[in-house]
């Protein structure tokens, strides 16, 4: 064969071994195999040196041509793999937008904290702002600066779980108003302090070991006890309804003087008497008074000067109430179909 005849066959012989190659790998190698320095081509363009001038000159454009030919057919190729790639990547990849989604459920929240939640938006709208304590408080805070000393016999209404004799799990959420009182420095104070709150108990329908109480302090001058009826029956309203009044009874915490004890109307009989309300036509609903003067100096303020009131919500018992609920276990077993009631979006 001829040399230019030789070269035209390696044109042919490639292009059909292009069309059988679908692999990147496998065309790098035919490149190689080609175009590559001891390649197909290198190898006739060096054959050339016996021929003639002419010869050399018309076989050496052609193969030039060829190299070039071969070149782009090559690049073609490896484009077109590519984007054959690209394209069953796509496909093995797509997604069918119009297929029903997996159903995944949403959480709601736990009916207490909606609770929490509605007092703090009640407390801050009338101007009160909200605090925080830890759980693991001093006997300090949360009795001694409370006008409880070691010793008192006020001590035994709360049954404590102490750590050490000095720190302790608190039974309610009043230190805060020992803490609050010792940041402010003798300055008025308007706060509520929602939080969880443990006691030795054992569990049954109205008793939990642990359960949330919300506190209240009002701190200024000329504060009286008609401003404490007054933030309370404005939120027996909001929480409980419109309806409803309360009233003070007279009771007895060693950090109030006066202390009282403060009933709700029954929302079963309109105060009219049956059996929830054991008919009186009244529940009880919290704890208040009066901030007792040695409270008061014991965390720096002059009673001359600034007194005010506290209260102390239990959140599990206005939440029972509100939504007739006549288990307080309900609120911790975590049984689905309690919590899902009192999801908004079901
Ligand atoms: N700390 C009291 C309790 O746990 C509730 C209470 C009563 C809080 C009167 C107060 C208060 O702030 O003034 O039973």
């Amino acid at each position: 064969m001829g040399n230019l005849e030789q070269l035209d066959k390696v044109v042919e012989e490639a292009e059909k071994e292009l069309n059988a190659i679908d692999d990147l790998n496998l065309l790098q190698q035919k490149k190689a195999n080609y175009l590559g320095k001891k390649g197909v081509v290198a190898q006739m363009m060096s054959n050339m040196r016996d021929l003639t001038v002419e010869a050399r000159k018309e076989i050496g454009m052609r193969s030039n041509r060829i190299k070039e030919l071969l070149e782009a057919k090559f690049e073609e190729k490896r484009k077109a793999i590519e984007e054959a790639i690209i394209s069953k990547k796509l496909q093995s990849e797509s997604i069918d937008v119009t297929l029903p989604g997996v159903h995944l459920p949403i959480g709601g929240i736990h009916p207490l904290n909606q609770t929490i939640m509605e007092l703090e938006d009640l407390y801050i709208g009338m101007g009160y702002k909200v605090a925080e304590g830890p759980e693991i408080e001093t006997d300090e805070n949360c009795f001694e600066k409370l006008n409880l000393p070691k010793g008192h016999p006020a001590r035994d209404m709360q049954d404590t779980f102490y750590i050490s004799p000095e720190l302790l799990l608190r039974s309610q959420t009043s230190p805060v108003q020992v803490r609050t009182m010792l940041e402010e420095e003798g300055k008025p104070i308007k706060i509520i302090c929602p939080g969880k709150v443990y006691r030795r108990d054992a569990d049954d329908a109205t008793h939990s070991h642990q359960f949330m109480q919300c506190e209240g302090l009002v701190l200024g001058k000329n504060i009286t006890l008609a401003d404490l009826k007054g933030a309370l029956l404005e939120m027996a309203k909001k929480m409980l309804g419109e309806d409803r009044e309360i009233r003070l009874r007279p009771s007895f915490f060693p950090f109030t003087e006066p202390s009282v004890e403060v009933d709700v109307s029954c929302g079963l009989c309109n105060g009219k008497g049956c059996p929830t309300c054991k008919n009186t036509g009244w529940i009880e609903v919290l704890g208040a008074g009066m901030v007792n003067d040695n409270v008061l100096r014991m965390s720096g303020y002059d009673p001359k000067e600034i007194q005010g009131f506290a209260f102390g919500i239990g959140v599990e018992r206005l939440t029972m109430l509100k939504y007739r609920i006549d288990d307080i276990r309900n609120f911790y077993t975590n049984d689905i179909r309690f919590l899902n009631q009192f999801k908004e979006v079901k």
